[in-house]
């Protein structure tokens, strides 16, 4: 028996310092130290020994069972430690070789506009509320006081999502007066941008898609005044503190009276030239104070509280901001274009 243990030591011995794997460690764990195990069936065989020579093999036994366990752990860690190193050349990165570019976008200019123009409405006191574009032709037309034949409410004109006309593409942000003040109640100040959409043809001022940021202030003792001070206040704060400006009368039918605002040109001064039409003034927005029907229509009694609404163009905003000639170039997103902003 004691030769029999010599040679499972031998041979277990040898075979663990040649494995190449945990894997094949394990294999040899189980086939001499695990239930069914050389050894251990070897030790099952004690019983047939003399009592005297029991306890010497007894000891030898565990003896040789401990070197194999102590070979196994210590190749198991020769093991690891190669697989480490294999890993760690298979894996050396070159920190000298220049990184790949990425290219990182910015902000469309009109929405550089935009920004500054919710700045310094947010400065003086505004909220800004978002609608939606698809709207009720109640809320883009019947209560901003349009009559039910206005070319406005023309198929030709707009777009209509039911054969009934009850539902549409909105307009213009206008309805967004209507909207805020029945959810926000008065007094408020608000501003609302967003899409707005119209069957005109593309060309270099037209769109059949096109931002609108609606505004309006509702209070008691709001005046014609307070409309012109906030609307130049905010048109020197964008096109410069020189800015001259021009109300017109208009008509609008949700204010009364109503108005165009019309900002000197900056190309030529007001002397005209090909960017003004020869004009020397640029439309820059509607306004008016809100129509007495409209405040009545949302619960607002208009002896008490008044107002004023204003509409401008967004794009037009930001092609006057950053001198853009063609409306097309702001929707075409051509790289060349953006890149210059
Ligand atoms: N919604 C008008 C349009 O699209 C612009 C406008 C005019 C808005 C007067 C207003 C306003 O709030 O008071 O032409």
């Amino acid at each position: 028996m004691k030769e029999q243990l010599e040679v499972i030591q031998k041979r277990a011995l040898a075979a663990i310092t040649a494995t190449e794997s945990a894997a094949e460690l394990e294999g040899l764990r189980v086939r001499y130290l695990g239930k069914k195990g050389e050894l251990t069936a070897l030790l099952k065989q004690m019983g047939k020994l003399s009592p005297e020579e029991r306890p010497m093999m007894g000891q030898l036994a565990n003896q040789v069972r401990a070197e194999l366990e102590a070979a196994l752990e210590s190749q198991s860690a020769a093991l690891d430690a190669k697989a480490m190193d294999e890993k760690l050349a298979a894996e050396t990165v070159d920190v000298t070789i220049p990184g790949k570019k990425v290219a990182l976008g910015h902000k469309h200019p009109m929405y550089t506009a935009l920004d500054e123009f919710k700045e310094i409405f947010l400065n003086m006191g505004f909220e800004i509320f978002d609608g939606p574009e698809v709207e009720q032709a109640d809320y883009n037309f019947t209560k901003l006081n349009t009559p039910d034949d206005h070319p406005a409410r023309e198929w030709t004109d707009t777009f209509y999502l039911t054969e009934d006309s009850r539902i549409l593409l909105r307009t213009q942000t206008s309805p967004m007066q209507i909207r805020a003040m029945e959810e926000h109640g008065v007094p408020i100040r608000m501003i609302s941008p967003g899409r707005v959409y119209r069957k005109d043809e593309v060309d270099a001022t037209h769109s059949p898609m096109f931002h609108q940021i609606e505004g309006l202030v509702v209070d008691k003792g709001i005046t014609m005044a307070d409309l012109k001070g906030t609307l130049n206040a905010v048109i020197r704060e964008i096109y410069g503190p020189e800015t001259k400006t021009r109300f017109r009368p208009h008509h609008f039918p949700f204010t009364e009276p109503s108005c165009e605002v019309d900002i000197q040109c900056h190309k030529c001064g007001g002397k005209g030239c090909p960017t003004c039409k020869g004009e020397g003034w640029i439309e820059a927005l509607g306004a008016g104070m809100v129509h007495p029907k409209v405040l009545r229509g949302c619960g607002v009694d208009p002896d008490v509280y008044s107002g004023f609404a204003f509409g401008f163009g967004l794009e037009r905003l930001a092609m006057g901001r950053f001198k853009i000639s063609d409306l097309r170039l702001i929707f075409e997103n051509d790289i060349r274009f953006l890149e210059q902003f």
